[in-house]
């Protein structure tokens, strides 16, 4: 499918992980993609390899929690490809911090300059430019089922949880604009987030009702479709995309009461 001809995309945090693979596949169904990291390297041979295949792609080097740095890396995109048209805002991960009782307030601000902020500040850069664009502008923002039920580390969930209302509320100030506001929400994923913790990845592959945890291509496609006409008529939404993992809770209520008729 080649849903996003003539579409012009930015991908936070799209070096690595998710977020590569949603580059990956906005590009495969046609869109210009820029690739937006702090890790501009890294950045620049993912666009290079999306070059090579014959996409329309360039890397900016971006910290997502400096209004300047994304307001410059946002107007060399629309210098670049002339217009604005989707927005995924995916930078971000758990920042390494103390358990709940020993986090500082300056903890908090971390976490929240990296997970709320940074997607504040990248919708406040490209709205006029969504707004201008002439199919219609759309946000996907990949949030995580820690913002849905408490799989642990509270600053990210917390903040994460943010970003759903941050979506709805957006949704409903600029779909009279044209533009939607969609969030997809992964479970587990294996990225290099987890190299550092082995046998952790298939331990909880083994918890998944869908019987594994996901790749980057799951959580891309669920963000391409949020980003194509084909969800041309939803805004505001959250989309847990985890295997079945937040029906957990449910199969262990039910194997203990025996709910089950
Ligand atoms: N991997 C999982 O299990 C999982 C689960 C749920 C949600 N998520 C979410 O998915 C997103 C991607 O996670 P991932 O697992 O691919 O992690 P990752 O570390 O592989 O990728 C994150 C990317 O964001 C970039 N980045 C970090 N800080 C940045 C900043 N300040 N400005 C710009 N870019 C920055 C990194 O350089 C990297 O390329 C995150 O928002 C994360 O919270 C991941």
């Amino acid at each position: 499918m080649r849903r996003l001809e003539e579409r012009v995309a930015v991908v936070t945090g799209a070096a690595h992980g998710i977020g590569r693979g949603i580059a990956e596949r906005l590009a495969a169904e046609g869109a210009a993609v820029a690739v937006a990291d702090i890790d501009g390297e890294a950045g620049e041979r993912v666009a290079q390899g999306l070059a090579a295949q014959g996409a329309r792609a360039v890397a900016v080097a971006c910290d997502v929690t400096s209004r300047e740095d994304v307001e410059r890396a946002v107007g060399s995109v629309v210098d670049r490809f002339g217009g604005l048209d989707v927005l995924v805002n995916n930078a971000g991960g758990g920042r390494s911090l103390p358990e709940f009782e020993d986090l500082d307030t300056e903890d908090w601000h971390r976490q929240g300059d990296l997970t709320l902020l940074g997607a504040v500040h990248c919708v406040r850069a490209a709205l006029p430019h969504l707004i201008a664009s002439r199919h219609g502008g759309r946000v996907v923002t990949v949030g995580s089922i820690n913002a849905l039920a408490p799989f642990g580390s509270v600053p990210y969930s917390a903040y994460k949880a943010g970003l759903i209302s941050l979506t709805q509320n957006l949704a409903a100030r600029y779909a009279d604009r044209g533009v939607r506001f969609n969030l997809v929400a992964p479970g587990t994923v294996g990225t290099r987030v987890w190299e550092d913790k082995p046998g952790r990845l298939e331990a909880i592959g083994r918890t998944v009702p869908l019987g594994r945890v996901g790749r980057p291509g799951d959580i891309a496609a669920a963000v391409a479709f949020l980003a194509s006409d084909d969800a041309e008529w939803i805004t505001g939404v959250t989309l847990p995309v985890d295997g079945g993992a937040l029906l957990n809770a449910g199969r262990l209520f039910t194997a203990a009461s025996g709910h089950d008729t």
